[in-house]
């Protein structure tokens, strides 16, 4: 109802309303407890204003009924907004099993979209109507913030770190993007759109883009041109762990505990492999901080998590380097699986 009101954002999600409902609620809830109290602050002054220059007000020496309705009211309020608000708030944290992946860099001051078939964008991102999206998003240098207020959906973006949100768009369109951490000169021009079109004409695009290849096979060749598989072999007798169906497993280390394998871990093991050693290897594989750049990390983690040999119950096997079909996060594949 608002979307045709200056200065409020288009709904383009299907998060949108409810986000708005819980926004207008608190408005709503607001404006009525200010107007009540404005208005009886204003109808006492006056109902018990001094008559007669002698007059003194008569002692209060409290209510319990009065004070327990003034306890319990607010309480059952402030436990409705707050299940509800959680309730908003779990269902935008938790992406749904089967979403399109998409990696997001940023960097003073663009943002640079990575898509799995290969395809990179600068300041724009095309996603497909009616499709959950996920972005999995780090920075190259200081914290940026991405923020599509049509979707209303906001996180952080940290270096060294990967943060995740995901939206599903329910309508074709052009939406602004925005950086919301100031984050030096260019923040304000750290700006892009997204662009969600329908089904049919996202594939034409997909298919239009630059035929670089999927991501998991630039991993794959940058796996090769670092020498990582010299360490990393899948028959068990290189000196580094085994990659293959490494991704969402529990792994142990070597002073005790557990990680599981997720896209963080792969990426600190790569970066600074000493920090968590897996046990039974030593810690000889070399740290390749400032070597590889974020855009690479993404490319030789989507091939860690393509390298996949066993057959996830109801499916075909396939191919290893292919991986899953590039795009899809599969149940088998998708960064919350556990086995
Ligand atoms: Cu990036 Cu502000």
């Amino acid at each position: 109802m608002w979307s045709g009101t200056p200065l409020f954002p288009e709904n383009a999600s299907t998060m949108a309303s409810r986000v708005d409902h819980l926004y207008f609620f608190l408005v709503a809830l607001t404006a009525f407890f200010s107007i009540l109290i404005a208005g009886l602050i204003v109808f006492y002054a006056i109902k018990y204003r001094r008559r007669h220059p002698e007059s003194v007000g008569g002692r209060i020496h409290g209510g319990l009924i009065l004070e327990i309705t003034w306890s319990v009211i607010p309480l059952i309020i402030t436990m409705g907004i707050f299940v509800w608000g959680a309730s908003v708030f779990f269902a935008m944290s938790r992406p749904p099993d089967e979403t399109l992946n998409i990696y997001v860099v940023g960097k003073q001051w663009m943002w640079k979209f990575q898509h799995l078939d290969g395809q990179r964008e600068i300041n724009e991102l095309h996603v497909p109507v009616g499709r959950p999206v996920k972005l999995i998003m780090t920075s190259e240098d200081v914290i940026h913030d991405v923020y599509i207020p049509a979707f209303r959906t906001k996180a952080d973006v940290i270096p060294g770190r990967y943060s995740q949100i995901w939206f599903e768009p329910t309508r074709p369109g052009s939406y602004h993007l925005f950086c919301a951490e100031y984050c030096g000169t260019q923040h304000s021009g750290m700006i892009g759109q997204v662009v969600v079109m329908e089904q049919d004409d996202y594939q034409t695009w997909l298919s239009g883009g630059a035929q670089e290849g999927s991501l998991a096979s630039a991993g794959q060749k940058l796996f090769a041109d670092l020498a990582c598989n010299t360490c990393h072999r899948p028959d068990a007798q290189g000196r580094g762990p085994v990659l293959e169906n490494l991704f969402g497993k529990t792994v142990t280390l070597q002073p005790g505990g557990t990680v599981v394998v997720d896209e963080a871990y792969i990426r600190e093991s790569i970066v600074n492999p000493a920090a968590k050693i897996a046990a039974g290897f030593q810690p000889i594989m070399p740290a390749f901080q400032g070597l590889v750049s974020e855009e690479d990390l993404l490319e030789l983690i989507e091939y860690v998590k393509s390298l996949r040999t066993e057959t996830p119950i109801g499916q075909t096997a396939r191919p290893t380097a292919a991986g899953p079909a590039a795009g899809e996060n599969t149940p088998a594949n998708r960064p919350g699986a556990r086995n």
